[in-house]
Parts: C-alpha cells; sequence; structure tokens
C-alpha cells in the first residue's frame, strides 16, 4: 500500500482528539519530507501531485483545528505561501473577546463604579487606592490574531464568531507591520491579537485605483481592510494598503509581563507597532480628559477610531475581575459621537429596491464627514421627507455613524434659498416601465407595481442574491451586476453560474483582466455548493431574512423537499383563499400550508407571502433553472439518543454566564437532547440561572420550575 494511500481512510479531522491529531501530524509531516525528497532531490516520486497535495490538505486542516501543532518544522512553515482556495477555520487557543460599550458619561461612571465594587470585594483594595487605565484609542479596523512560536510567526487568524476564525496566514505574512520574527527573547508560544486596519488617504487612492481598473470598491476603510485581508489570492492582499496595531494578547506561555502597560512595551520591543496615543490614566478625571482630547485629535488622526479603549493596567486585577459572556468586566469601549457635517442638497434621488420599495435617497455635495467624502445619504421614506421637510437646495446636516449608511439629520432654516418647493414624491415608478406607485403598509412604504418584469428590481434582486450573507460572491460587486445585466451577461441568478462559460466575453469587458476573470470564475465556482439556509435567503422569498431562512433550513433538512413542499403549500393556500388561523391551517388549508404556518417565526401573514411568491410560474421557473446548477447541502437533523440527559425537557437560559457564551451554552443543551427557548412559561423544564438575572428567574421560582447555578450546568455539560 502507498503512503498515501494509508491517510486516506483516517479519521475525520473534526472527530480527532488532540492526541490522535498530534501522531496524525508526525506521520504526515514525515510522509511529505519522504515525498518532497523523492520528488525534489531524487527526481523519483512514489505518489501523484494530487495524492500528495491530499496529505497537505489534511496537515493543513489538522493545523487548522489545532494551531498548537504548529512547529517550525511543520510542511505547512517551510514553504512559500500558494493561493488557497477557501479560508480554513482555526480555533483559537484562548477565545477573541469584544467590548462592552459606554456612549455616555453615566454609562462610564457605571463602569468605574462596577471596577472599584469588584476590586474591593476581590482584592484588599480600600477606598482611596488608585486604579490605574490604560488608555488607548479604539481603531476602527478588524481584529486579529497572530501565532508565534519560539519567536516565529506560525499562523494568523481572524476573530470569526470569537472561538473559531478563519486561517489568513499566507495574507498576513504579507502585512509590512507584521514581524515574521519577534526581536530579542519571546515568550515559547504568543498569541498577538490588534487590528489590522487601512489609513484613510491610503483607502481613498485604494479606492480610486480598484475604480480606475473597473473593480469592487468599498465604503470605508474598515470594510477595504477586511475586505482586502480576506483575498484568495495572497498576491492581491500584498498590493493593500493594510497596517496593523497590536494592543492584546490571547495564549502566553510563559508571560512575564504584569501590567498591560508592560505588555505594551514588550510589544514594540518584539518589532510590532503600538499606537503611540496610548497612556495610563490614574484617576476616572484623567481617563475623561483623554477621551476628550481624542475628540479633539480624531479628524487629524490618518486613521478612523470610532471611540476609545480603557483598560485596567494590573492583570492581576483584570484575572480577578473576570469576563461577563464575551466582554471582560475590565475593559470598556468609550464610543465617541457619530460624525456630522453640513451640505448642500442637490437632489432627491427615488431608489428602486428589490422588492420594489422606492426609496427617497440625498444626493449632496461631497463633504467630509469624520474623513470620509460622502456624496449621497438615505432620507428613507416619504413620510420622513415630509417630517424633515428638507428641500432641494437646502444646506441639510449629515451625519455617519462607523458602518451605518450616511443620513440626513435637518435643514438648516436661515441657510434656506429663497423659492424653494416642497418634495413631491413622484407617482410613477423611475423604472423604464413608468409603472404606477402603490402605497402600502399603512403608507409608508411606496413600491413599484412592475413586480417581476420592472428591470431595476432585478437588478437589485441579483445584487441581493451575491451579497454576503447570500451567495457572498466576490467580483461581482459593485456596478458589475448592472452592467452586466444591461449587456444581457446576466438576467436570473442561474445565468450567474452560466458566467464561467462566457468567461471570453468577460475578458474583453472594459476594466476586465485575466486575473480579475480567474478570481471571478474561481469565487462562482466555490459557491456552487451552498448551504440549504443561503440559498433559502438569497432568493429573496418576501418577509423572509437570514435567520429565517436558518429555521426552514433546520425544518425542512434538504433543498429538493423543501421546494416540494413550498409548491404544495402554495396550492393548497389557492383552492383555500380564506382567512385562517395557524392552528387551523392544517385542517383547514392543507397538511404543507398547515406545516408551514406552523413552523417557528413564520405563521399566517408570512406563510402567505410565501405562497404568493411560489404561485408565480416564472420564479418557480428560476428557482429550478438556478437549483439544476448547484449542489445544495442538507441538513442533518440531530438524532438525539434515547437516554441524552436533556431530552424532551426546554430549557432557559438567563442571566449573565461567565464561562461560556450564550450561543455556546445554547448549542451544547441542544446537543444534550434539549430544546432551547427564550421565555419562561409552564412548559419549561429548567432554567439556568447566571449572574444578574432578573424577571426570568423570578417567574422560574413562581411556577414551581427547576433552576439550575452555572457551576451546576458546567457539570452537566459536561457529560
Ligand atoms: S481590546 C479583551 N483594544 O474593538 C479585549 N480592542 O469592540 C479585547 N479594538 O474586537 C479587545 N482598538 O476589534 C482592544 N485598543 C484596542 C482596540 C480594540 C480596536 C476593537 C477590536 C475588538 C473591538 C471590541
Amino acid at each position: 500500500m502507498s503512503r498515501a494511500a494509508k491517510f486516506k481512510a483516517g479519521l475525520a479531522v473534526e472527530e480527532m482528539t488532540e492526541r490522535q491529531a498530534r501522531a496524525e501530524h508526525r506521520r504526515l509531516a514525515e510522509a511529505i519530507a519522504h515525498h518532497d525528497e523523492l520528488y525534489h532531490v531524487k527526481d523519483a516520486p512514489e505518489i501523484s501531485d494530487a495524492e500528495y497535495d491530499k496529505l497537505r490538505q489534511r496537515l493543513k486542516a489538522i493545523e487548522a483545528r489545532f494551531p498548537q501543532l504548529v512547529d517550525r518544522e511543520s510542511p505547512t512553515q517551510r514553504v512559500a505561501p500558494t493561493p488557497t482556495t477557501a479560508f480554513a477555520k482555526v480555533r483559537h487557543a484562548r477565545p477573541m473577546l469584544s467590548l462592552d460599550n459606554a456612549f455616555t458619561d453615566e454609562e462610564l461612571q457605571g463602569f468605574f463604579d462596577r471596577v472599584r465594587r469588584g476590586l474591593e470585594r476581590e482584592t484588599d483594595l480600600k477606598p482611596d487606592d488608585e486604579i490605574v487605565f490604560n488608555c488607548e484609542p479604539k481603531i476602527d479596523g478588524l481584529s486579529i490574531s497572530l501565532r508565534y512560536l519560539d519567536g516565529a510567526f506560525a499562523i494568523g487568524a481572524t476573530r470569526g464568531d470569537g472561538t473559531t476564525g478563519e486561517d489568513v496566514t499566507p495574507n498576513l505574512r504579507t502585512v509590512k507591520d507584521i514581524p515574521h520574527e519577534l526581536k530579542g527573547k519571546a515568550p515559547r508560544v504568543l498569541d498577538v491579537r490588534g487590528e489590522v486596519y487601512m489609513e484613510r488617504r491610503a483607502f481613498q487612492e485604494m479606492n480610486r485605483r480598484q475604480e480606475a481598473a473597473g473593480e469592487k470598491t468599498f465604503a470605508n476603510p474598515r470594510n477595504a481592510a477586511a475586505g482586502s485581508l480576506r483575498q484568495l489570492d495572497p498576491a492581491i492582499t500584498a498590493t493593500r494598503p493594510l497596517r496593523f496595531f497590536a494592543y492584546a494578547w490571547g495564549e502566553a506561555e510563559p508571560r512575564s509581563w504584569k501590567t498591560h502597560s508592560e505588555y505594551l512595551k514588550l510589544l514594540r520591543s518584539w518589532g510590532f507597532r503600538v499606537n503611540p496615543l496610548s497612556q495610563l490614566c490614574r484617576t476616572p478625571e484623567e481617563v475623561r480628559a483623554f477621551y476628550r482630547q481624542m475628540g479633539v485629535e480624531r479628524p487629524s488622526l490618518p486613521y478612523d477610531i470610532d471611540g476609545v479603549v480603557y483598560k485596567v493596567d494590573r492583570i492581576d486585577w483584570q484575572e480577578r475581575l473576570g469576563f461577563v459572556s464575551r466582554a471582560p468586566r475590565w475593559a470598556i469601549a468609550h464610543k465617541f459621537p457619530a460624525e456630522q457635517a453640513r451640505t448642500r442638497l442637490n437632489g432627491i434621488l427615488i431608489q428602486v429596491g428589490r422588492t420594489g420599495a422606492l426609496t427617497p435617497v440625498a444626493e449632496l455635495e461631497p463633504v467630509n464627514v469624520g474623513g470620509v467624502m460622502v456624496a449621497r445619504a438615505t432620507l428613507h421614506n416619504a413620510d420622513e421627507i415630509e417630517r424633515l421637510d428638507v428641500r432641494v437646495g437646502d444646506m441639510v446636516v449629515v451625519q455617519r455613524a462607523g458602518d451605518v449608511i450616511p443620513q440626513v439629520l435637518g435643514y438648516v432654516p436661515e441657510e434656506r434659498p429663497k423659492r424653494t418647493e416642497k418634495f413631491r414624491f413622484p407617482t410613477r415608478c423611475p423604472c423604464p416601465l413608468r409603472t404606477e406607485v402603490r402605497s402600502e403598509e399603512g403608507g409608508v412604504v411606496r413600491r413599484c407595481s412592475g413586480g417581476l418584469e420592472c428591470p431595476f428590481q432585478q437588478v437589485e434582486r441579483l445584487r441581493y442574491f451575491v451579497s454576503r450573507n447570500c451567495f457572498d460572491i466576490e467580483g461581482l460587486g459593485g456596478t458589475h451586476i448592472e452592467n452586466f445585466f444591461n449587456d444581457g451577461l446576466l438576467k436570473i441568478p442561474g445565468d450567474i453560474f452560466r458566467l464561467p462559460q462566457r468567461a471570453d466575453e468577460i475578458r474583453k469587458r472594459e476594466g476586465w483582466g485575466e486575473t480579475s476573470v480567474r478570481n471571478l470564475i474561481a469565487a462562482i465556482e466555490a459557491r456552487r455548493t451552498i448551504s440549504l439556509d443561503r440559498f433559502i435567503n438569497a432568493i429573496g422569498i418576501p418577509l423572509i431574512g437570514e435567520a429565517t431562512a436558518k429555521i426552514l433550513a433546520q425544518e425542512y433538512g434538504d433543498v429538493d423537499a423543501w421546494l416540494e413542499e413550498m409548491l404544495a403549500a402554495a396550492k393548497e393556500r389557492r383552492k383555500r383563499p380564506d382567512e385562517v388561523k395557524k392552528e387551523k391551517a392544517a385542517a383547514e388549508v392543507g397538511p404543507s400550508y398547515g406545516r408551514l404556518c406552523n413552523v417557528e417565526q413564520i405563521g399566517v401573514t408570512t406563510a402567505d407571502a410565501m405562497c404568493g411568491f411560489f404561485t408565480e410560474l416564472h420564479t418557480v421557473e428560476i428557482i429550478r433553472d438556478l437549483r439544476k446548477q448547484l449542489t445544495v447541502e442538507g441538513v442533518t437533523r440531530r438524532v438525539i439518543a434515547a437516554d441524552a440527559p436533556l431530552k424532551d425537557k426546554t430549557v432557559v437560559f438567563t442571566g449573565e454566564l461567565s464561562a461560556m457564551t450564550r450561543e455556546a451554552a445554547k448549542a451544547r443543551a441542544e446537543e444534550l437532547g434539549a430544546k432551547v427557548t427564550d421565555s419562561v412559561s409552564k412548559k419549561t423544564s429548567l432554567v439556568v440561572v447566571g449572574e444578574n438575572a432578573g424577571s426570568k428567574a423570578r417567574k422560574a421560582a413562581e411556577l414551581g420550575i427547576r433552576t439550575m447555578t452555572e457551576e451546576e450546568w458546567l457539570k452537566l455539560a459536561a457529560s
């Protein structure tokens, strides 16, 4: 048997214990070294390239799940990075936490009080003793974790959900601020954490370059940094102006530092950039002064900050204070208010959304709002324009807050020109069909009545289809969808998967080059396999978003079974269009409709909207066409063992859990057979009561429902 074959039937990486992984990692590393030698030195390979690649892939999968196994000798560390097709998952050795926010001075005071009370309780801190805080700007980028082994950069990952992130090591190696080797004496194992970001000026230049090349542009430096880091080809990341500030750690073995400020000094000595504005403050007044000072400096900093972060400097104190769910009790993010500016309103444009809803958009004289040029802002709907009474020609106040779309807050009365006119909402859609505009939902929403025929809606539906939470096809963003649509390359979602056959045509288009076409095709091919919930979300059923799509996927499990049931439900409903109650839906309308109505979060209104959607012949054809081109991954229903400890139990979690996140606790309870719900009722079997629990714990006591402390829950969860 060849060496490669020996590993083929191995244990699935997801099921391995660390010991098994370690043993297999060693075997694989040896095998790869052996084949490397046969190939490169002896010119006498024994296995095919494909078999060799399989060995490497398996080794990489093991390292992604068990980053502690990555060592300098590992084959993954010895060869120049090759473009990856998708990102492997990396489990963080210590979770990557987020921060609680304080927006007001009261909230900040609350933080100071909690810290002081906690330390007085947990340590010998006296009321007059100082608590020193390390204060830092809060960089608006994305956090990453960099693992160093014996001072060498081994693996780098995005935050992901805090527990598991994406392996973007080759991309991070191209970021100049990230050292490949640490200077001086470094811990044996060290996870350095910090923020990857883009400076504003570099962001604007990059966007100009992207635009000129017909490539995707980004809304703000944060998105640009995230998009640039998540490139499948590290060569592209290398061309993006990414920067890095270090500010935290994950695992550190051994850890020599006793305060956060000491750690920041060490980071500098190892070769990292640490924000030079970071400062120690000894009193709440000093902390507040730091906040004001940063507010003043904010517009002139070369990068975006959205607040400041305060961290208790002493690490022994941090440890005493601990965590609440996902955030440390010893740190807080003090946010800045949204940034505002004044500018002229040049016009009001009507945009057509994917469901035909018309949204008025303010066209502005471009203005710098906290470092980002804003030329458009949303006016939400006709009522909002009425309420604000903004008119074309007005001087208006616009606001931008982080990722949120800029908004118009109002106009400046003293600067209203003479002879302005109240805005009259159009009665015909701006689409080429010029259809009538209908008012819906109490008149707030106005809709184009062109339905599936309206080309504007078609474009928006395609845009939604390729967006992040749906098919997430990179390279089809910006104006590409619209241009492809106008030139007949795309009409319906299925056409996207026929684009690879038309690569030659795309290559000839202005702004498209060999690399961008190759990347686009790779991005499309990578999505030929898609999860059922994304599929459901992407096809754009009215009232169905990401969350309900997930529930539907869980309920129906398989794409074809689901489609069949939807068609059956629509047919049943057509035959019986009368008013119906959810409970009687199965008996009065039919089994498929009844089942749909009774899915969690669906109900009659949503079910009817879905049935309407599946009644359109054209829609059904479009979905069938799409279905044919894809592998839709079903959801395997969990089989719960007869002796599962929480089988048939309804469990509620309330209060703050300190050892695991709410999501993790919920997932574990479900694995143990439970149904987890949000509210306590007679049907509840068990309530797990965390810290600061409120009304739910009281209600459980009133109803005499069994409760459990976090400690007891952890014991059960470990079973
Ligand atoms: S400390 C346990 N320090 O803010 C402490 N975070 O809202 C973990 N961020 O996910 C974070 N600048 O992406 C820390 N100086 C700074 C930061 C910072 C930006 C980001 C980071 C984090 C988010 C939390």
